[in-house]
């Protein structure tokens, strides 16, 4: 495995400036939206029609729309949050399902929300907002909160955490879906593909394993009821990533071409999608659910 992280990194290296984009900066809200803006266009070519800027589950966009769909029918919360809503598939989805249940939805202004759209459905408060600063929210008034692969965007994780946390109920719960690294000490080749994985969607390396997220959420009160690890089910997407960046890596010289006419932006995501599944192959990352309760006190 770590020889073909490395094949990998070499054919990258003979189209795109790896030292460069490893540097980009990536957790300022303006560059993140930017990077959403221009790939509006990318993602919904190579991922769903529907809204989904996420991986899907056996093939299904919904697939975490629907986990979390579980967890409303079991612990039936009236307020719920999600975070980083993106293009709002997952809140339009479970606001139609739940219409009991109040949802707010919130993500960065001028990148790929439109809080308008979602405010159609008499049940969803959508609205532009950082996730490290929910001061719309008064203290202990949500019941559940969800975040569905934007976690690894903060850059301060401990700090969206806390806001999470007071803005829970006690007994509360926080649910992350994202890939989270399962080490902490990697090779020279295995720290640059991670790096770049994250760099080439403009995501953050730092605090990016399954273990300074449990740190984050344990000093802050939460406990984790649930870590499930969801590799097996995002497979069917990965063939797709490994066969689409294929046809690019094979193009050299196209590849190469566009990298000189389209922004950056678009072309990098190239790089974490040939990467990512050889460092799921490798278990250096793992797509996981991880359900933390607010601790009643
Ligand atoms: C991969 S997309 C996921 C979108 C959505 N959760 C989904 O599942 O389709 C990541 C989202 O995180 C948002 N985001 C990044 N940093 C954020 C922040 N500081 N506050 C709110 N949203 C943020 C981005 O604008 C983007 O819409």
């Amino acid at each position: 495995m770590q020889n073909e992280i490395k094949k990998r990194l070499a054919e990258l290296d003979k189209i795109f400036d790896l030292k460069s984009i490893q540097k980009r900066q990536t957790s300022d809200p303006t560059s993140i939206t930017k990077y959403y803006r221009l790939n509006r266009l990318t993602y919904w070519l190579l991922m769903d029609r529907g809204g989904s800027v996420h991986l899907s589950l056996d093939g299904d966009y919904l697939g975490s729309a629907k986990l979390i769909a579980k967890l409303i029918d079991k612990y039936r919360p009236k307020t719920i949050l999600e975070l980083a809503a993106g293009k709002g598939a997952n809140t339009k989805y479970l606001s139609k399902e739940f219409q009991k249940s109040q949802f707010f939805a919130l993500d960065l202004p001028k990148g790929q929300f439109n809080p308008a759209k979602l405010n159609q459905s008499m049940n969803v408060d959508a609205d532009d907002g950082d996730f490290h600063n929910l001061e719309g929210f008064t203290d202990a008034t949500l019941d559940l909160v969800f975040i569905v692969e934007a976690l690894c965007y903060a850059n301060n994780q401990n700090r969206v955490i806390r806001e999470v946390k007071r803005t829970l109920r006690p007994g509360g719960l926080f649910v992350i879906i994202q890939d989270n690294l399962t080490q902490d000490n990697y090779s020279s080749a295995e720290l640059l593909a991670v790096k770049l994985l994250h760099a080439g969607v403009m995501s953050n390396f730092r605090e990016r394993s399954y273990r300074s997220l449990k740190t984050n959420l344990t000093k802050n009160g939460m406990k984790i009821i649930q870590h499930k690890d969801l590799t097996e089910n995002v497979q069917p997407q990965l063939e797709r990533f490994d066969n689409q960046a294929r046809f690019f890596i094979r193009h050299e010289r196209f590849t190469r071409l566009l990298t000189k006419l389209l922004p950056q932006e678009i072309t990098a995501n190239i790089i974490s999608v040939y990467l990512l599944p050889a460092l799921f192959r490798a278990k250096l990352d793992k797509y996981e659910m991880v359900i933390a309760q607010k601790i009643k006190s």
